[in-house]
């Protein structure tokens, strides 16, 4: 693959940041994720758009206009192979000598790579994946699409050592999202999300699904819902730009109502695939 990095484009194993980068040293720095079907950028604008948020969240200024992202995102596309690829972008304060407060003068580091796009497989979105409920013990700046990861990835292995795919995070016992997705449920026909805050990340595919199920007249309610609410729902979906949307069907071992995908999911997922095509 070819990755861009501060002004060149070069192959993945030539491209070397020096070690005291400050992404490496202090995880100071964000990133979106962009999906690419059919060699389009999906919904550039608004990962743009919350990339701004991200960057005014650290303090740091944009280094290209919105003109000059688009034309870097569309040779990035160019230059790699598959027609759907996931683009990964990485900003950071830059190279500094070691030290908390922000550095006087410094170039941001500015990297971009691009990965094949692996679709979600029919067998998950047929029978749905397995979730477990985790407390959400992250700051209170989850908007920021910081690099700082650790509690998303500790709580992500928690998954898998249980055999999951996703940790479910409730904070104070009020559901927010997943460790690397938004989470919506229903209940009597109604979707159910909670709201874009300062608690969970504004997922790209999270407002997708609202405007699909508005322009769709189904009906959804923003609000706070807590742990008891999510285990007794009649479904329980997962969001992300890199798994689209897919069904919980089992929560800590138990099923999610009859442990199958439910209606609303399907219809959703149709509307979501017709949607991208
Ligand atoms: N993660 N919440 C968190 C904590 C996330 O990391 C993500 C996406 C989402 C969903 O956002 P979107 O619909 O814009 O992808 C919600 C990406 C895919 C990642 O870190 O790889």
């Amino acid at each position: 693959p070819i990755v861009y990095l501060n002004g060149q484009f070069l192959p993945l194993d030539q491209a070397f940041v020096p070690v005291l980068d400050r992404g490496f040293v202090f995880g100071d720095g964000i990133y979106e994720v962009v999906p690419v079907y059919s060699r389009l950028a999906f919904r550039i604008e608004e990962h743009l758009h919350r990339l701004q948020h991200s960057l005014d969240g650290i303090r740091l200024d944009n280094p290209f206009s919105r003109e000059q992202w688009i034309e870097l995102i569309e040779e990035l596309i160019a230059r790699n192979d598959g027609e759907d690829q996931y683009l990964y972008l990485q900003l950071t304060r830059g190279v500094a000598k070691r030290d908390h407060a922000f550095p006087k003068e410094v170039t941001p580091t500015v990297f971009m790579m691009s990965s094949l796009l692996v679709h979600p497989p029919q067998a998950l979105v047929e029978t749905g994946v397995a979730a477990v409920s985790v407390v959400d013990n992250r700051w209170d700046r989850c908007d920021i699409k910081a690099i700082s990861l650790l509690p998303n990835v500790l709580l992500r292995q928690t998954a898998v050592d249980h055999q999951a795919a996703e940790a479910v995070m409730f904070r104070d016992g009020i559901l927010t999202e997943g460790s690397a997705s938004n989470i919506f449920f229903v209940e009597n026909g109604v979707i159910m999300a909670p709201p874009k805050d300062n608690h969970m990340l504004p997922g790209i595919t999270y407002d997708l699904v609202l405007e699909l199920a508005d322009a769709h007249g189904m009906p959804y309610e923003i609000g706070k819902y807590d742990q008891e609410r999510v285990r007794r729902a009649d479904e329980l979906w997962m969001t992300s730009s890199t798994r689209e949307v897919l069904p919980i069907t089992q929560l800590d071992g138990q099923p999610i109502n009859n442990g199958k995908p439910g209606p609303l999911f399907k219809k959703m997922y149709a509307l979501y695939q017709d949607y991208k095509a």
